[in-house]
């Protein structure tokens, strides 16, 4: 199944691209720049070059794909209106155009910070998403509309809504010591590693008879904020220890209908695990 991924260049595509690559599977990749070609060029990949803002975009990557796992997203460091021309109306846009081209499989990236706080238990995918923030409602809304093209126009899409990725040599991990500090020590994170996700995008991709379905992706063990610092060689502010949690839930995802339909079971299911394999 010749497929279009986007955000090839991105933490997540680049490193689901190579899998697939090394996989000899049959990749498009659109990247947004003639500087951002070579690479794919070289590996294998078929290559278009376009920004998902642009109306001919969508149209000219789709053509003589059979699937689309839409990876592509604005949201680190970017205006609002940024990321909700991207993550929403840029997205909404291939999808429409997905539906023209007859493409059999349509796997949306989406984020698990859709769900938002307030259940007081683990989030699951029958939950009505309260997302805040452009980004989260940016993802939720696109969702929403992706949804609506099934129903009404039998476009094939499937929902991937990831915890927080990590490993590869990400900096993503690393990162998180900058807020993961003023946290209460004890507040968790789920996190899900790239080989995992790798392997849920495939399985989503892959599945019949699951259109129109949202899939949480995460790991088997949220770690504490304690655990991410430590992971990173560091400790809690001090005064951190008194913050009191409002929702120890919040974040945290079901992962059952993942496991349960579509036979996934994390590579890594703790950060301890890819942290032992060296895979950090
Ligand atoms: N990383 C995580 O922990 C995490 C967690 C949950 C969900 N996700 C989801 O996973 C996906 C990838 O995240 P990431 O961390 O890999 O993001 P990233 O590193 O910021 O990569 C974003 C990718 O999207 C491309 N892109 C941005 N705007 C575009 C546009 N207008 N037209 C075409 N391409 C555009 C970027 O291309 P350029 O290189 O040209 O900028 C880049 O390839 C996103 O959908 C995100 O919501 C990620």
């Amino acid at each position: 199944m010749r497929t279009l991924i986007t955000g090839p260049t991105g933490r997540v595509g680049s490193r689901y691209v190579r899998r697939q690559l090394d996989l000899r599977r049959p990749v498009r990749v659109l990247v947004r720049s003639e500087a951002q070609v070579a690479p794919w060029w070289n590996g294998g990949a078929e290559v278009t070059v376009g920004d998902l803002r642009e109306p001919d975009t969508a149209k000219r990557a789709l053509e003589g794909v059979e699937a689309v796992v839409h990876i592509a997203a604005a949201f680190r460091g970017v205006p609002d209106a940024e990321a909700y021309a991207v993550n929403r109306d840029a997205t909404i846009a291939l999808a429409q155009a997905a539906v023209d081209a007859g493409v059999a499989r349509f796997v949306f990236v989406s984020t698990n910070l859709v769900y938002g706080p307030g259940r007081g238990r683990p989030a699951g995918e029958g939950d009505e998403p309260r997302p805040a923030g452009a980004y989260p409602v940016g993802k939720a809304a696109a969702e929403v509309e992706l949804l609506r093209l099934h129903r009404e126009r039998g476009l094939p899409v499937r929902i991937a809504r990831l915890a927080f990725v990590y490993g590869d040599g990400d900096p993503h991990l690393a990162e998180s010591v900058a807020w993961a500090r003023r946290w209460a020590p004890h507040r968790r994170l789920h996190l899900v590693h790239h080989a995992d996700v790798a392997q849920a995008l495939d399985r989503i991709l892959a599945a019949e008879g699951v259109d129109g379905q949202v899939f949480n992706v995460a790991d088997d063990a949220p770690v504490t904020a304690l655990e991410l610092l430590r992971a990173n060689q560091e400790e809690p502010d001090p005064e951190a220890a008194t913050r009191r949690l409002d929702d120890p839930w919040e974040g945290i995802v079901d992962t059952c209908r993942i496991r349960t339909q579509l036979g996934y079971r994390p590579l890594y299911p703790t950060l301890y695990t890819a942290q032992a394999a060296g895979a950090l």
